[in-house]
């Protein structure tokens, strides 16, 4: 009986919440971590008129928060549940601003699009925490699991504080670029078929390409990864597109940083390297496992844009100069934070409670979904996923991804293709890159039914 209770509540909150990823804190000393909840919305529900109706101290206000110091996307590739699949993905990371105005940040959003399908956004919202020097000075980041994703797509993320700065405000936000790897990759997969996940920054102030990515699986045995930045010279996007190299490099960690990038188009490619590829047998890209050698798939990124320098310094002496005129509002407006401190311990005992109650219901409403979906060997990219208080994921921090990864739920594909699906959002950077007929693309082959329809 009182189990039905419990699982009546959850799905309850669970339906009013919408969705909900997992979410946690990061920092040096453990003092400062943060509890958090990530709840994702998609279309029409990312504006801020919608996201007002939901969370009305966060949007639509005179005052705003200034944009995060950094946004990360760290590529993942897990497998989903013992099913000898690798599916791609990310885990974001949130970085609050430095400034004083640290202070004032109640959470985080992101969005995120992929080509050709709907926008979604991530509200991060910290619970019971107020964000001061401490939490800058133990480097808290907030993390959020984006996992699966959907295979051989380009990624556009962008970030802002909360209270969130107007849609028009510039400046206001961090942008991130990504690009996943093979959806469903076999764990007998040959080598040369392995397809890293990566991300990337266009820092075009201070002129540089970053690009981090996914070491192959050990069982590979590449030590080895060239990463190369070619610009386009011609036919951009066609089978004759032409590129020039501008850097080719050999190294073994999983992050490289192209500086003084000059105005142009370009691509990165990340390629593991055979320092065998000449030898009959001990090549180390096989098209099989124990069959013969090969080339290893390219990754390739969407076209980077970088612009001319002085267009660059026009806009940034413009944003830095919004910035600070609302940081001076904020300082004007910082409100008496005592109030939220006297909340009687009652209600902090009733909360402990309900907590209580959600992590049961959660883990009891997992359980008998789990059940019913384990037919479905195949996960669905991230889109439904669990409802899970972050509490959970902090108690059990030596849980690895994997198993961790047992917990999540997959819906079957029930999203709703949003008219307004304005691909116009999408910067014109990321393009849709059909994998069959440009050069140097990355092989990926996705079957249609796993997009959402
Ligand atoms: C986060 O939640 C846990 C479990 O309820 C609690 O013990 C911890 O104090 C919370 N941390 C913060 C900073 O609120
Ligand atoms: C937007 O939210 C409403 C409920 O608030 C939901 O019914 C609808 O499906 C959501 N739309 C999208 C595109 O997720
Ligand atoms: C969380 O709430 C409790 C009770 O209201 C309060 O004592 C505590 O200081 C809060 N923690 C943070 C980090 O704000
Ligand atoms: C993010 O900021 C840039 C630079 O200020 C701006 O051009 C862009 O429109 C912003 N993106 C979004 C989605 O608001």
């Amino acid at each position: 009986m009182q189990t039905y209770l419990f699982v009546f509540i959850v799905s309850f909150l669970c339906i009013h919440n919408q969705n909900c990823l997992p979410c946690h804190s990061e920092q040096d000393n453990s003092d400062y971590a943060v509890n958090c909840t990530a709840t994702i919305y998609a279309g029409e529900n990312c504006s801020d008129s919608f996201l007002f109706g939901q969370y009305e101290d966060l949007y639509e206000q005179l005052y705003w928060s200034e944009k995060p110091d950094d946004l990360m996307l760290k590529p993942i590739q897990l497998e989903y549940s013992d099913s000898n699949n690798l599916y791609p993905g990310f885990f974001v990371e949130i970085k609050p601003p430095r400034s004083a105005s640290i202070k004032d940040v109640k959470g985080f959003q992101f969005n995120y699009q992929e080509e050709g399908n709907v926008k979604k956004c991530v509200i991060i919202i910290l619970s019971n925490a107020s964000l001061d020097h401490n939490h800058r000075e133990n480097n808290l980041k907030l993390v959020v699991k984006l996992w699966p994703m959907h295979g051989g797509k380009n990624f556009l993320f962008t970030a802002w504080s909360l209270p969130k700065p107007p849609e028009d405000e510039s400046g206001g936000n961090q942008t991130r670029y990504g690009k996943t790897g093979k959806y469903g990759l076999g764990l007998t997969d040959g080598s040369a078929d392995w397809v890293t996940t990566l991300s990337y920054h266009n820092d075009v102030k201070d002129r540089y390409i970053r690009v981090w990515f996914l070491h192959a699986l050990d069982r590979y045995s590449f030590s080895e990864y060239m990463v190369t930045l070619e610009m386009i010279i011609s036919g951009e996007d066609t089978s004759e597109e032409h590129r020039n190299v501008i850097e080719e490099i050999k190294i073994s960690k999983a992050d490289y940083t192209f500086i003084n990038v000059k105005q142009g188009r370009y691509r990165v490619f990340v390629q593991p390297y055979d320092d065998k590829w000449n030898s009959l047998n001990d090549c180390r890209c096989k098209s099989e496992l124990g069959r013969g050698c090969t080339q290893c798939v390219k990754t390739m990124t969407a076209v980077i844009v970088v612009p001319r320098s002085e267009d660059v310094v026009m806009t940034s002496e413009l944003q830095s100069s919004t910035a600070s005129t609302s940081q001076s509002q904020k300082t004007a407006a910082e409100t008496d934070q005592t109030i939220n401190h006297v909340l009687p311990t009652v209600l902090g005992f009733v909360a402990f409670l309900l907590v209580v109650v959600i992590i049961v219901g959660c883990y009891l409403l997992h359980k008998e979904r789990d059940q019913s979906k384990l037919q479905h060997k195949q996960p669905e990219p991230t889109k439904n996923n669990i409802c899970r208080p972050n509490i959970f994921l902090t108690e059990s921090t030596n849980v690895n991804d994997d198993d961790a990864s047992i917990n999540i739920i997959f819906h079957p594909p029930s999203e709703i293709r949003s008219e307004d699906l304005s691909l116009g959002n999408l910067m014109d950077q990321v393009y849709q890159v059909n994998a069959d007929y440009l050069p140097g693309n990355d092989k990926n082959e996705i079957p249609s039914h796993e997009f959402c329809q």
